[in-house]
């Protein structure tokens, strides 16, 4: 079976088994502060687990588009190192919802891989919990029992809490699992050396496939277990290594998962895979690192500087430095790989193919960027090397020299090692730790938030949302509150049986507002509000006296609006981008406040004038036309489809939809919007900018901060008129500026005349002294044109000296040029002028033959000019 087949094999099973086939959740998470990135196929079902979100269907199978590159599932490091560990994997998991639990969880495993797999039953070993007497969890006997009519003693082994006991994080649902080992090793290997020593013993050869959970727990933040209200199944097997056991592999990379990238990649470096290790290693790295990369850019995570887009940035700078040492390229290479990857795997996942440019477009720049931060990074380091002494034990680099790479330039600190140890020198690895563990502590310090757990006020499961009909809502009682301390400051976070709050979501910011409890007048304010998983969280500073009373609650209206009517601009504006640039323009980023909109897009160059006046246009027609908001809550997705709605990837969308429709605007979203487009008023684009490679960005402003954005042009171009004293104001700043022009080339000329006549007129004022010619003159003319004259003098002087004073703009200066002979003579016009120019509160210097001061008081000016005059008088005499 090819890869694809085993995958649609998985499915097929499932749905015999009355499971419904759903798509894979997007890989990049929103909504949820415990998780960046999907790491299980569980966790977009997370909330039906914990029992705050009914199950659409008790059985559901699916692939789903995992990253394990941070929080409590990280394989970061051993990708490529080893030949099983991705960071991208899909995950082919079957769920349970308090429907099913072992019996058939392990029942139908077995029968898929023995009989529609047809593995060898004798390769195969179950693990099952042993049990964790101190946490009240026994072992796992129902497991061991359904098992052993299967299995034989031998292969059924107890595993600990480490390997049997799976958590999503450090908080969640969680419960007992049971592991599905498979050993590949030959026959011989498997004859001298026992299988089941082998199982969890990061042995590339002897490893788990498939992980049933069989999830009973809720870890609460207090570290403690609670029971979940239901009992379910929550099934992983890891796709890739099934297909190696499938297709007689002894490696994931050796599939056909990973063939067709690993030969184009080792064309286009001029190798083949499977003759040298590191460069095996290296070419694992950048297959697996591109597939990551690639899937979060279409889910719509970038790389960027913090959170989610610095880990993906990370990792492909890891690839991009793989790819630099192992296999020479010195030129993006990864974005060239895309092709092949989408041509291997767009049928299954369609956001590939058509991102692709995108994709293309926004690794090759990260690429780029970080070549060159490679390059000057390997110029410090040469620097750092040169000044080090040429032999013995300092010849080491300091900690903080290695952390600065690493830190500034991206710098592995192995990458710093290897280019060290090839100059022989070694790396203050120590020192690099030490810096690293405070740079750690500083972060953890400035970011740590404690939340406390849930305090159940209601047994509600809900928190129904009624926001879209109502903005004030009685009879509403508080369902659970928790508090979180972030900088030793505390608020509260409360969920409502019923709410008219808006919670941030899709970009829109959050409704505020207060809670009123009749019964005492008390007024909890609500400062924002929060949408995490399914849950809305209303924040305040404080609880309301009675927790158990019934409260009436209250949106601020003004703001709700303001926003609501940026939030149906962004949407009539999407439709006009497409219009006007084409279909490749796809959100990438939104951002709906009361004050103003911003939108991220994907298009490829700038917008030019025209473009945006086309959208501005567009907008506003659509705002005059008043079309009427056409809402419905409860779409199926088909019907979405038919009606022409824009889904977007990376979105998670549920069973059914909520349509959001303006006249040829249709689009699926769970915002907030106006009634008709004509209470949005009016349509401003406020600038036009790239955001990152391939994504540009607009912010706009609508209603009243549009018509004030009109206001000010107009008071501007009304200032101009009256400065200007015409209406043609254009046409007059024109003719003003070439005026001006013509005025400053006649002045330069004027001014050039001038000086040439001052020089005539100064060599009459020339004294003798000695063998030497004198002038002094205090000119109060601009600094460059004293400057001239000066050393236009000096020139013609022959042997002396020239001082000058001048006090212009009200800024005193005082200069001195003397001929070759005279500072021969010993005299130093820096000197002269740092000693004199005291007398004007100044300091400055320069060159021995010509120097200038500044000072701060004109006073003192002449009384300058005779001691510069004296001080060079008495070195002449002397
Ligand atoms: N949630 C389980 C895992 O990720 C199946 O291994």
């Amino acid at each position: 079976m090819n890869s694809n087949e085993i995958r649609q094999t998985f499915l097929d099973f499932f749905r015999e088994k009355q499971h419904r086939i759903v798509p894979s959740a997007p890989m990049v998470v929103k909504n949820d502060p415990t998780l960046m990135f999907t790491n299980a196929g569980m966790n977009q079902f997370k909330d039906i687990f914990l029992g705050n979100q009914p199950a659409q269907s008790p059985r559901v199978a699916d692939s789903q588009k995992c990253l394990r590159v941070s929080g409590k599932h990280n394989d970061l490091e051993e990708v490529g190192h080893d030949t099983y560990h991705h960071t991208m994997f899909e995950m082919l998991g079957n769920w349970s919802f308090g429907d099913y639990f072992k019996k058939e969880a392990i029942a139908w495993a077995w029968e898929l891989l023995t009989e529609r797999y047809k593995l060898p039953v004798d390769r195969l070993y179950a693990t099952v919990f042993e049990g964790s007497p101190d946490e009240g969890v026994p072992f796992d006997q129902e497991a061991y029992d359904f098992w052993a009519e299967r299995l034989p003693a031998a292969h059924i082994l107890r595993g600990n809490k480490k390997d049997n006991f799976w958590e999503m994080g450090d908080t969640g649902p969680c419960g007992p699992c049971s592991e599905i080992h498979f050993d590949l090793r030959d026959d011989a290997e498997r004859q001298a050396v026992d299988g089941a020593s082998l199982v969890n013993k990061d042995h590339p050869q002897v490893i788990e496939i498939w992980n049933l959970v069989f999830m009973q727990f809720n870890r609460k933040a207090n570290g403690s277990l609670e029971p979940l209200p239901a009992r379910h199944v929550d099934t992983g097997m890891g796709f890739e290594r099934l297909c190696m056991v499938i297709q007689g592999k002894k490696s994931n990379y050796d599939t056909d998962v990973f063939q067709p990238l690993l030969q184009e990649l080792a064309r286009m470096a001029g190798v083949s895979y499977g003759k040298e290790e590191k460069k095996d290693i290296a070419m694992r790295v950048i297959a697996d690192h591109l597939r990551a990369i690639a899937f979060s850019i279409a889910d719509g995570q970038l790389p960027g500087n913090v959170k989610a887009g610095y880990v993906i940035r990370r990792i492909l700078r890891r690839a991009v430095r793989y790819g630099y040492t192992y296999l020479g390229f010195t030129e993006p290479f990864i974005c060239r790989l895309v092709p092949t990857l989408v041509a291997q795997m767009g049928g299954q996942f369609p956001e590939l193919k058509a991102q692709q440019q995108l994709i293309e477009k926004v690794i090759s720049e990260e690429e780029s960027s970080f070549l060159r931060t490679l390059a000057t990074g390997i110029n410090l380091l040469d620097s750092i090397i040169k000044k080090l002494p040429a032999s013995g034990a300092e010849r080491t680099i300091g900690g903080t020299d290695a952390f600065t790479l690493y830190d500034t330039y991206g710098f592995p600190i192995d990458l710093t090692q290897l280019i060290a140890s090839e100059q022989g020198v070694k790396v203050d690895i120590e020192g690099f730790e030490r810096e690293l563990e405070a740079q750690k502590n500083r972060s953890r310090n400035a970011s740590a938030v404690e939340t406390d757990d849930w305090v159940d006020v209601l047994p509600v499961e809900r928190s129904e949302f009624v926001g879209y009909d109502h903005t004030t809502y009685k009879g509403v009682h508080i369902a659970r509150y928790r508090r979180v301390t972030s900088k030793g400051k505390s608020h509260y976070q409360i969920v409502l049986d019923y709410t008219p709050f808006y919670g941030n979501m899709g970009g829109q910011v959050g409704d505020t507002g207060y809670l009123l409890d009749p019964a005492t007048g008390e007024r909890t304010v609500i400062t924002d509000t929060k949408k995490e998983n399914n849950l809305t969280v209303h924040i305040a500073s404080a609880l309301p006296a009675d927790l158990g009373a019934t409260f009436e609650a209250f949106v601020d209206t003004d703001r709700r609006m303001a926003s609501a009517a940026n939030h149906t601009a962004t949407h009539l504006m999407h439709h006009a981008l497409r219009e006007v640039l084409g279909t490749h323009v796809e959100q990438k980023g939104s951002l709906v406040t009361p004050e103003y909109l911003r939108f991220d897009f994907s298009h490829f160059q700038k917008m030019t004038d025209e473009e945006l006046r086309a959208v501005e246009r567009r907008v506003n027609a659509a705002i005059r036309a008043n079309f009427v908001l056409e809402e419905n809550r409860h779409c199926t997705m088909e019907q979405a489809k038919e009606l022409g709605a824009m889904m977007l990837f990376g979105e998670k969308y549920g069973d059914t939809v909520r349509v959001v429709k303006y006249g040829h605007s249709v689009e699926l979203c769970g915002g907030l919007h106006v009634p008709a487009t004509g209470n949005i008023g009016l349509f401003r684009i406020v600038s036009e900018e790239s955001s990152s490679a391939g994504i540009r960005r607009i912010e706009a402003v609508t209603g009243r901060a549009a018509e004030e954005m009109c206001e000010q042009q107009n008071d501007v171009i009304k200032e101009l008129m009256a400065a200007l004293r015409t209406n043609q104001v254009v046409a007059a700043l024109k003719k003003l500026t070439e005026e001006n022009a013509e005025m400053g080339k006649q002045i330069a000329q004027v001014r050039q005349d001038r000086d040439r006549f001052m020089v005539e007129k100064l060599m009459g004022f020339a004294e003798p002294f000695g063998d030497f010619s004198l002038i002094s003159r205090q000119l109060d003319i601009m600094p460059e044109s004293v400057k001239n004259i000066a050393l236009e003098l000096r020139g013609r002087i022959g042997n002396g000296a020239v001082v000058f004073g001048s006090v212009f703009g009200g800024k005193p200066t005082l200069t001195v040029a003397l001929s070759d002979s005279a500072v021969e003579a010993g005299l130093n016009a820096g000197a002269i002028v740092r000693e004199a120019a005291k007398l004007i509160q100044g300091g400055g210097g320069g060159q021995p033959h010509f120097a200038t001061a500044g000072g701060k008081s004109g006073d003192g000016i002449e009384a300058a000019i005779t001691a510069a005059i004296d001080l060079i008088k008495a070195k002449l005499n002397a």
